[in-house]
C-alpha cells in the first residue's frame, strides 16, 4: 500500500458518555505493546457523536489518534439550528469530517450539491473531508454502480481546483450495517474506477496520493483481505468500531498489511 492507511470509526448515534473511558482503555489495551508502532504507521480516527468530541479528545490525548466529525455545515456561523461549523470542529482538533454519508443523503436529504459545498469548504480550511459515495442494491443489480459513483464524485468535486487532503470512501449502501460486505474483488473494482476518475479530474500524481477507504460491514474477519487490495487504503467502520476489541483487530490488520 503506497498510501498511509486510514482506519476510521464512525460511531453514528451510539454510545453514552459513561461508555467512553472504558472503550478507549480496552482499545489501547488490545493493541498492547504494538500501540506506538501501529499509530506511527496507520492513521486511526474516531468520529463520535459531536457532543462527545471533548471527552474523546481528552481520553485519546498523548496518543496519536485523529478525531472526526460525522457531519458539518459549510457556512461560517449564523442561524443554522442544529449544525456545527468548520471552525467549531477545528476547535476540537477534528481533522477528518465525514461528508455525504449515505445516511445523511437518505434521512436528511443531503444533495450532491450540498455535499460538494461541504467538501470545498473543508478543503479550503485545511480539513480532510471523507467524501462518501456508493450505490444502492437496486443500482448494483441494474449494473449502474460506476455510473452512480461517477455522478456522485463529479457533482461533489466539480469546480474544485485542488483536492489535496481529500479522502474518498466507497460505501455501497447495501453493505452498510447489513453484515453483507462487498467482496474484495467487487470493492477493488470500484476503488480502481474511483482512482481512474481522480486521475482524470486532478492528474495521475494527485490520484496516486488520494486515500480511498472501503466502508460497509467491515469486520475483523474481512478487513485483512479488503485492505490487501491495491486501491483500498483503509476502512470506514460503523458497527465494528463500537466494539473496541473488534476495532483493534481491524486496526492491527491494516498494520500487518503495511509492515
Ligand atoms: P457498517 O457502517 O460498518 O456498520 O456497515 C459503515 C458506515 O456506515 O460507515
Amino acid at each position: 500500500m503506497a498510501r498511509k492507511p486510514l482506519i476510521a470509526g464512525n460511531w453514528k448515534m451510539n454510545k453514552s458518555r459513561s461508555d467512553l473511558q472504558e472503550y478507549f482503555v480496552s482499545y489501547f489495551a488490545a493493541l498492547g505493546e504494538n500501540l506506538q508502532k501501529v499509530l506511527d504507521n496507520i492513521d486511526v480516527m474516531f468520529a463520535p457523536p459531536a457532543i462527545f468530541l471533548s471527552d474523546c479528545k481528552q481520553l485519546t490525548s498523548e496518543k496519536n489518534i485523529k478525531l472526526g466529525i460525522q457531519n458539518l455545515f459549510f457556512e461560517k456561523s449564523g442561524a443554522f439550528t442544529g449544525e456545527h461549523s468548520i471552525g467549531m470542529a477545528k476547535d476540537f482538533d477534528v481533522s477528518f469530517p465525514i461528508v455525504g454519508h449515505s445516511e445523511r443523503r437518505q434521512f436528511f436529504g443531503e444533495s450532491d450539491e450540498i455535499i460538494g459545498k461541504k467538501v470545498s469548504a473543508c478543503l479550503e480550511h485545511g480539513l480532510k473531508p471523507i467524501l462518501c459515495v456508493g450505490e444502492t442494491l437496486e443500482e448494483r443489480k441494474e449494473q449502474k454502480t460506476h455510473l452512480v459513483i461517477e455522478k456522485q464524485i463529479k457533482l461533489a468535486l466539480s469546480g474544485l481546483g485542488n483536492c489535496e487532503g481529500l479522502v474518498v470512501a466507497y460505501e455501497p449502501v447495501w453493505a452498510i450495517g447489513t453484515g453483507l460486505s462487498a467482496t474484495s474483488k467487487e470493492a477493488q473494482d470500484v476503488h480502481g474506477f474511483i482512482r481512474e476518475m481522480m486521475s482524470g479530474l486532478f492528474g495521475g500524481k494527485v490520484a496516486e496520493k488520494v486515500r480511498i477507504l472501503y466502508g460497509g460491514s467491515v469486520s475483523p474477519i474481512n478487513a485483512r483481505e479488503l485492505l490487501e487490495q491495491h486501491d483500498i487504503d483503509g476502512a470506514l467502520v460503523g458497527g465494528a468500531s463500537l466494539r473496541p476489541l473488534d476495532f483493534a483487530q481491524i486496526t492491527m490488520s491494516a498494520y500487518e498489511v503495511v509492515s
